[in-house]
């Protein structure tokens, strides 16, 4: 049975199992590559995207869930998005990335933090991005870019 998603601000019916993995989908049908896999269970976010807004794993999100919804990815967050426009920018010039295998996910994560928390403090960021491994282990940069971009975003007002 079709399924319809509005991914990145386009209306798409989707034709896959209603089963099927969101980032099966989002990757292999849509050649959207952004979104990595990683895990394949929920458990390093490599595969984050948004859902109506939500940070979800979508390596364990099947397509019926997000039916009728909104999906995000990296390739389409900034669109409109000022604060994650401000996000990639604190990231690159922070440097963040090493391997960058994670970084999307990470990006994503950090995006909706930042849509719910003005100002997070440490443990609100580490809590929040706990989810999200690194095997390259650039925490300290990705809590130093979110706080940039919390300041960059407050400034902005
Ligand atoms: S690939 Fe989805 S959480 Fe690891
Ligand atoms: S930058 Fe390499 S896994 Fe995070």
């Amino acid at each position: 049975m079709p399924v319809t998603i509005e991914l990145n601000g386009k209306k798409q019916t989707i034709d896959a199992s209603p089963s099927t993995p969101i980032l099966w989908v989002i990757r292999d049908q849509l050649n959207l590559t952004g979104t990595k896999f990683g895990c394949g269970m929920a458990m390093c976010g490599a595969c984050t995207v948004h859902l109506d807004g939500q940070p979800i794993r979508s390596c364990s999100t099947p397509l019926q869930v997000a039916d009728g919804k909104k999906i995000t990815t990296i390739e389409g967050v900034s669109q409109n998005n000022n604060k994650a426009i401000i996000v990639q920018k604190a990231w690159e010039d922070l440097q963040v990335p090493q391997c960058g295998y994670c970084q999307s996910g990470q990006i994503m994560s950090a995006v909706a933090l930042l849509e719910n928390k003005q100002n997070p403090t440490d443990e609100e960021i580490d809590a929040a991005m706990s989810g999200n491994i690194c095997r390259c282990s650039t925490y300290v940069r990705i809590r130093s870019a979110i706080k940039t971009a919390a300041k960059q975003i407050a400034d902005a007002k």
